[in-house]
């Protein structure tokens, strides 16, 4: 079995800035409360003409081009988002026609938050069973599409963007060295979708159509969210015959820098080990690991021959973990 490895990241953000000022504004909320119950201090919000395959196609050009790879010759395209242009065709398939990939295989991951990890690792088999040569591996998210703005209890914690990462195989040791995937559907009401599924199909009334959006039980999955995250920091650091002494980095999911803060002190993991950029983008859902390892990346904070645990959990409810030596 080859040794699969993440060559390069890219990642897109859109211009626009959502502050918890504005926010003020808009619901019964205070930069206070948003800053003290979370950490997030402003977020990224795409425009009403931004697709969310736009946002990814921004990300997965950037990786490309870090990993010196012709869109040409790329073999798959998975991409995880929870808020694609529309039911079909998949965002997969229009990056795939946007970036001119024509010998790529496509397809779409939902996963929420856990989405990134879930085509990490469903793109990693691929490549280490050698169907494919190379994966492009995107998360993108236009969930404040999903967003009702009137929500307080919701509308300050997300925002938009999009990450993206080649593999391939490497040499040595390197690569992604541990997976781990889970799913516990019995906590699936904590954080739901709520659409209209009462439309009779067969008949001609026209229906008041409902805009799907998002609700949530914070804090009930705040407590199912630190529990997830840990167990899948441990299982993933055991299959990797690793200690969790031996992680120099943790990228984790950023929902909650307080959720972020209880994994750490769950496992006894130094704060200053473990990534964290959710004061400027929010939750971003699948997109927020990815940007997140991007940025852990600029910052120099993971270097070659780190081991390094990529920990998530998401709505549905699912959670996943990967270790990766760099
Ligand atoms: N501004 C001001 N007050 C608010 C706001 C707001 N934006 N939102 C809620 N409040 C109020 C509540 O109404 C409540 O008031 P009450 O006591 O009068 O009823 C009060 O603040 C306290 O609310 P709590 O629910 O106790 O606040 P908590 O400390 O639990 O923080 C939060 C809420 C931030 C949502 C937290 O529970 C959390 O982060 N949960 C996990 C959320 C999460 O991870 N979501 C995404 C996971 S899945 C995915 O990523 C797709």
């Amino acid at each position: 079995m080859k040794n699969v490895g993440i060559i390069s990241v890219g990642c897109y953000l859109p211009k626009r800035v959502l502050t918890n000022f504005d926010l003020e504004k808009m619901v019964d909320t205070s930069d206070e409360w948003i800053t003290t119950r979370t950490g997030i201090k402003e977020r990224r919000i795409a425009n009403k003409d931004e697709r969310n395959s736009a946002l990814a196609v921004h990300a997965a050009k950037d990786a490309l081009k870090r990993a010196h790879l012709d869109p040409a010759k790329v073999e798959l395209i998975v991409v995880a988002t929870i808020s694609p242009d529309s039911n079909f065709p998949s965002v997969s398939c229009l990056v795939q026609k946007a970036l001119g990939a024509k010998k790529a295989a496509a397809f779409d991951i939902g996963a929420a938050c856990s989405g990134f990890l879930y085509a990490l690792t469903t793109a990693k088999q691929y490549v280490q069973n050698g169907l494919y040569k190379n994966a492009l591996v995107i998360a993108s998210e236009k969930i404040t599409n999903l967003v009702d703005w009137a929500d307080r209890n919701t509308c300050v914690l997300f925002g938009d963007g999009a990450g993206a990462c080649v593999l391939a195989p490497v040499a040595g040791n390197r690569g992604i060295i541990a997976d781990y995937l889970h799913a516990q559907g019995e906590f699936g009401e904590l954080m739901e979708v709520v659409v209209d599924n009462s439309v009779e199909p067969l008949t001609q009334e026209k229906h008041k159509v409902h805009k799907p959006y998002l609700v949530m039980q914070g804090k009930e999955l705040f407590k199912v969210a630190v529990n997830s995250m840990a167990d899948a920091v441990e299982i993933a650091v055991q299959k990797a015959k690793l200690k969790l002494s031996d992680i120099d980095c943790v990228v984790p999911h950023q929902a909650n820098d307080r959720i972020i803060s209880a994994v750490a002190w769950k496992l006894n993991i130094p704060k200053e080990k473990i990534f964290v950029n959710i004061d400027k983008y929010g939750n971003m859902s699948a997109a927020s690991i990815a940007v997140a390892l991007y940025e852990a990346i600029e910052q120099k904070k993971i270097k070659r021959g780190n081991n390094v645990v990529l920990v998530t959990f998401g709505a549905g409810l699912v959670s996943a973990a990967n270790v990766v030596r760099w």
